[in-house]
């Protein structure tokens, strides 16, 4: 628009000011327009077989840690918590938190004493029936589970609990809505007087369903009744070993080849009485004593102990690695000269694990249900203990006496020697990384750099944290992306890879981020978490050499990879683009010994239109991996890179052989 000679002043310099608007605009668009012009790249795949080499089986798992409440209230689908009102642990006050009392002062006395059955745990709940006309709906306890129970409709719930009553009495048990408006279930199991402790058991079948249910037992019958080991177990647990489907589901789809378990920081504790002791978590779970674990400050009952995190590795078809604690937590430390007791103790768990079923603590495990042994191959001898001024010295200890008793465990030093070599013998170093998505994804060229020699690496823990993360962030996920592609290609000397942490319930979330939210209900993965699935594929496969030619390299982070499933091969080229320009890539592949099948090849991107996009309960696929066909997959692909995105082509493959004699 331009102004007339008509028009006034005030209307020409209006017209003026809006023209200069316009111009700045279409100004502002153009230099937007370069700053997000189209980049382009050839990445060449050099596919000749002499210089692929394989993957190790191993390379990638994952880290379970008892934090955030992964196991207790978590994987492990037991409902009642502190089943044995036991919170608290042998030497402080027993603590009934989260159990609550129905009924008043007048109605209702409830108090802890010790007068369990069962040695290890000898705390019990009495409760005195003080009412003789109770109110309606009677007197007692509930217990609210880990911030309610999943109680759905038609399903089956086993309630087993330890009761003494020297009277006749009658328990209504029940489970309910929060508020108690809505009845899910209920039963009346009579208890004939005795001076003895008797287990009841019973089933209970939920006739709707309530995301926040309580389990209440209640009675009308003035006297005394005692309590003791509660639980509420879902009939449909996985394998029945007593996980929850659904986030082991989500495990399996990450295609573990390894489970390190139970911590990090948990099996260290804050100080040594509170670690994680593997005797005291196994046997029948009546008899488990629990325990608080002053790192991530919540107490466990321990239905999820050592021989559980042994099976689970079996049904996760993931090799076991059992990181334990080396006589070191945060605050105190065993002196070298008095960890013998400590040595012993962990050679123990290993016959555990290992030991035929005759033997003292491998009869322990088959009596639990295992006769065979647990393949237990990888130790870790502690964790993040390294500075600490006792490590070198107990190491050795347990080095040395695993060496002699388990001449084929792989042992796990908590010194980094990804730049100086080890001063102790160890066949794997720890090494772990937290930090921003920059600095993450220049890493992926640490271990360039690394001695080909020595002991090799276990990434056990990675993750991109603090303010480029949030809570799962796409950008946390492409730097993580980028990073495994160095891991896989540094893979001589980077045997194991494995995102840290791999839970978080949504009610505790003391460390943020993580690859799977879940509540009482629900899960979702975080872009971290479908970053990995595009890894899956990884462990085992050949990875051949690339090379990348761009004037935007620098945004870009890639590796090539030939796998099989059941049926077809597949060179996978994963491909990072960190930066915000779109980019127009030449994928070329040279001295392929196969034809490229453009049925069946495909491509799998994630992305978002935000970088920092994070997924949510309400919108739980905002950032996942899309997959779709790549009709022109052949020896040269064209395919466009988004801003911002981790993609994976996966180029279906036709053996030579074959395409001749056809
Ligand atoms: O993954 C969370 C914690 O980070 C682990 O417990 C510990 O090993 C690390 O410091």
């Amino acid at each position: 628009m331009f102004a007339s000679p008509s028009m006034g002043s005030r209307e020409a310099s209006l017209s003026t000011i809006l023209c200069f608007l316009l111009l700045f605009s279409l100004g502002c668009k153009c230099i937007a327009s370069e700053l997000h012009a189209t980049q382009t790249a050839v990445l060449k795949v050099d596919a000749s077989p002499p210089l692929a080499r394989q993957i190790p089986e191993t390379l990638f798992g994952i880290f379970f840690e008892e934090i955030n409440h992964a196991g207790a209230g978590g994987i492990w689908a037991e409902l009642v918590s502190n089943r044995g009102f036991e919170a608290g642990g042998p030497h402080t006050p027993s603590n009934i938190d989260p159990w609550s009392i129905i009924g008043d002062d007048s109605s209702v006395f409830v108090a802890t004493d010790r007068t369990s059955c069962f040695s290890r745990n000898t705390v019990a709940l009495r409760m005195e029936v003080l009412c003789d006309n109770c109110p309606a709906g009677g007197v007692g306890i509930y217990n609210p589970g880990f911030w309610g129970m999943n109680i759905e409709d038609g399903k089956t719930y086993n309630l087993v609990m330890y009761v003494k009553s020297p009277e006749d009495v009658e328990l209504a048990v029940s489970l309910t809505s929060s508020d108690g408006l809505q009845n899910l279930a209920s039963v009346t199991i009579p208890v004939s007087g005795a001076s003895n402790w008797t287990k009841l058991e019973q089933k209970l079948i939920a006739q709707g369903t309530n995301r926040t249910s309580k389990l209440q037992i209640t009675t009308n019958k003035k006297g005394v009744v005692w309590f003791d080991q509660v639980s509420l177990m879902p009939s449909d647990t996985y394998k029945g070993h007593g996980f929850r489907t659904e986030l082991i589901s989500m495990m399996l789809d990450l295609k573990p080849r390894f489970l390190r378990f139970p911590g990090g920081c948990f099996v260290e504790g804050e100080w040594l009485r509170n670690a994680f002791r593997w005797r005291e978590s196994i046997g029948p779970w009546e008899e488990r004593p629990g325990h608080f674990g002053d790192v991530w400050h919540y107490w466990t009952d321990d239905g999820l102990g050592y021989y559980e995190f042994l099976q689970l590795s079996e049904d996760l078809g993931a090799a076991p690695i059992w990181v334990f604690n080396n006589g070191i937590s945060h605050n105190d430390e065993v002196n070298t000269a008095a960890i013998a007791p400590f040595v012993k103790d962990v050679l123990d768990s290993l016959e555990f694990a290992r030991g035929s079923a005759e033997s003292t603590w491998g009869s322990v495990r088959a009596a639990m249900g295992h006769p065979e042994p647990f393949p237990v191959k990888y130790v870790a001898i502690g964790n993040e203990d390294c500075g600490k001024k006792f490590y070198r010295g107990n190491y050795l200890k347990f080095y040395n006496a695993i060496r002699e008793a388990y001449p084929d465990i792989q042992m796990i030093s908590n010194c980094d020697a990804s730049s100086t070599p080890l001063d102790h013998p160890a066949d794997l170093y720890d090494f772990h990384v937290y930090t921003d998505s920059k600095t993450l994804f220049s890493m992926k060229n640490t271990f360039d750099r690394s001695s080909r020699n020595g002991p090799k690496a276990f990434v056990s823990e990675y993750a991109v944290w603090r303010s480029d993360a949030g809570r799962g962030s796409l950008l946390a996920s492409l730097a993580e992306a980028a990073f495994l592609t160095g891991l896989e290609k540094n893979s001589d000397i980077v045997q194991m890879a494995s995102y840290a942490p791999l839970f978080v319930n949504n009610n505790d979330q003391t460390w943020n981020p993580d690859a799977i939210v879940f509540n009482s209900w629900q899960q979702y993965g975080t872009p971290s978490y479908w970053m990995q699935t595009l890894f899956g594929e990884s462990s085992g496969a050949m990875i051949h050499p690339i090379t990348i030619t761009s004037s935007y390299s620098s945004s870009l982070a890639a590796s090539a990879i030939t796998w099989q499933d059941s049926e077809n091969s597949f060179l996978r080229v994963k491909i990072v683009n960190f930066g915000s320009d779109p980019v127009s890539l030449t994928i070329s592949l040279t001295a392929l010994q196969a034809h490229v099948n453009a049925v069946g090849s495909t491509a799998t991107v994630l992305t978002s239109s935000n970088v920092m996009d994070e997924n949510s309960f309400s919108n739980p696929n905002k950032v996942v991996p899309v997959k779709s066909q790549l009709p022109n997959a052949a020896e040269q692909t064209q395919v466009t890179l988004a801003p911002h995105s981790f993609s994976s082509f996966d180029l279906a493959l036709t053996q030579s052989k074959l395409v001749a004699e056809m």
